[in-house]
């Protein structure tokens, strides 16, 4: 045996990984393993170039992400619509205004407390709902995204997001505001905005007082395990 091999024996550095993501075409419908991407940007230059779903024939921009990569708190909500289409950034229509005004409600902020995404990065035609298909081939950018932002909570905001990431058949009215694990972390079904724009009464009991206690548990409960 040569010294190498003898040397070899005692097992040392892993082998750096062989596979680059680059080398996955962006029409595979293979499964992404996690690990793939290195970054963010990474991950974002490879959504823009994405064949995996029909959605990628009629998107204008894929829409990866806004706020901070580094927060502790991740939002997942269903898929762009038209206004996030065209700015390539999720929640920048009215959804995402007042989507804003609830997180400052509770002293958060996307810009420092919040990365905010979807579960399908391009927009569906006249806004339906994404199909099962597109769910799943997006499903590894997700998966790889609450990776490397390594959240301590993350919020499903709306029924699509709830039914797409936990395997729940019970309806979004019934389970908003308890606790979850997904991913070993900590999920937490919020409604959506879009529902609460239609739903506009803040009165005790009604979709808008129940998202202000929502938000006040997920902000004890950051505060909590920040604390720790
Ligand atoms: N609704 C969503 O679910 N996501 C967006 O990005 C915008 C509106």
């Amino acid at each position: 045996m040569s010294n190498e091999e003898q040397l070899s024996l005692f097992g040392g550095d892993p082998e750096p990984p062989t596979t680059s993501f680059n080398a996955i075409p962006t029409d595979a419908s293979v499964p992404v393993p996690q690990g793939t991407y290195p970054d963010l940007d990474a991950l974002a230059n490879h959504c823009n170039q994405c064949q995996r779903c029909g959605l990628a024939a009629t998107r204008t921009h894929a829409v990866v992400s806004r706020g901070n990569p580094a927060a502790d708190l991740v939002v997942i909500g269903e898929g762009p619509g038209q206004h996030e289409d065209e700015k390539g950034l999720p929640f920048v229509g009215r959804s995402g205004e007042l989507l804003e005004k609830i997180f400052a409600s509770v002293n958060l902020s996307s810009e420092d407390d919040i990365y905010i995404c979807n579960v399908v990065k391009c927009r569906p035609p006249k806004n339906r709902n994404p199909n099962p298909d597109e769910i799943e081939a997006c499903k590894p950018y997700l998966l790889e995204q609450i990776r490397l932002v390594d959240p301590k909570i993350v919020l499903l905001t709306g029924a699509v997001a709830v039914k797409s990431v936990l395997n729940e058949k019970r309806g979004i009215t019934k389970i908003r505001g308890q606790w979850f694990e997904w991913e070993n972390r900590l999920c937490m079904p919020i409604f959506h905005p879009a529902y609460l724009l239609r739903n506009p009464s803040r009165e005790k009991g009604k979709p808008k007082w129940l998202m202000w206690q929502d938000m006040q548990a997920v902000q004890a409960k950051l505060e909590e395990l920040r604390s720790r």
